[in-house]
């Protein structure tokens, strides 16, 4: 049972167009979570449960209608919240997630064009629980041009059928996810993501240690 003595946890997510470099500075962060002794997971949408990966694994192969790709990006974020953030969070432990609500907003949304109206509706369905609308508390943002981000991907594997997409898609989705940051502002962060690594690592380093020193106050 959950103990009401221990403080919630933090839920912090990663968002940026592919090759953004939040899987790269995700490890980091996790070394730093880890090296400050706060207990935490790292997980991922979609995916982060035996049946979201299934999910994911038809969400980045499969040709399906823009409408079947919003839902089961909610349906694997309902698995997640309920079997990995929820109960993590309720432990007190923090939880890093690369990509989350935002994610769908910016992907379905500005590069496949369906209306938030939609995503609206089943994030209230899916995150709302109890009149408590489950949000992370953090966002970072790894805004890149995406020439910059594509270049990056295009020397390190196969692309998925996201990152297949025309040059005009992943700038649709570039700006959607500014636009959902300037609509959020507390709890988004931009980070200008075409830096080198490491000039990343020590924006991120100032800006986590006061983030956290303020939420933990
Ligand atoms: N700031 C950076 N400068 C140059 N290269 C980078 C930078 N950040 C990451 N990379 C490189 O770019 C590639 C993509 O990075 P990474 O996998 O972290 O991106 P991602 O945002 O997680 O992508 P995806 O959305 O596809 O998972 C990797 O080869 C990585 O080493
Ligand atoms: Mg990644």
């Amino acid at each position: 049972m959950h103990n009401q003595l221990v403080p919630r946890g933090r839920f912090i997510s990663v968002e940026g167009v592919d090759g953004a470099g939040k899987s790269t500075q995700l490890s980091w962060i996790d070394r730093w979570l880890t090296s400050e002794k706060i207990a935490h997971i790292v997980t991922r949408e979609p995916g982060g449960t035996p049946l979201g990966e299934k999910l994911r694994a038809l969400l980045l192969n499969e040709p399906m209608h823009l409408e079947t790709e919003a839902l089961l990006m909610f349906a694997s974020r309902r698995e997640h919240l309920a079997g990995i953030i929820e109960p993590a969070l309720a432990r007190g432990e923090w939880v890093l997630c690369d990509r989350f609500s935002d994610a769908t907003y910016a992907y379905q949304g500005g590069g496949r064009g369906l209306p938030k109206e939609k995503f609206e509706a089943l994030e209230r369905w899916v995150q709302d629980r109890g009149g408590e609308m489950i949000q992370p508390d953090l966002t970072l943002l790894f805004d890149v041009p995406p020439e910059v981000s594509q270049a990056r991907i295009a020397k390190s594997r196969e692309l998925d059928r996201f990152e297949r997409e025309a040059a005009s898609f992943h700038e649709r989705v570039r700006n959607a996810y500014l636009e959902r940051a300037r609509a959020a502002p507390h709890r988004f962060r931009i980070v200008n993501a075409a830096r080198p690594i490491e000039v990343i690592q020590q924006e991120l380093h100032v800006l986590l240690s006061g983030w956290a020193h303020e939420t933990l106050a």
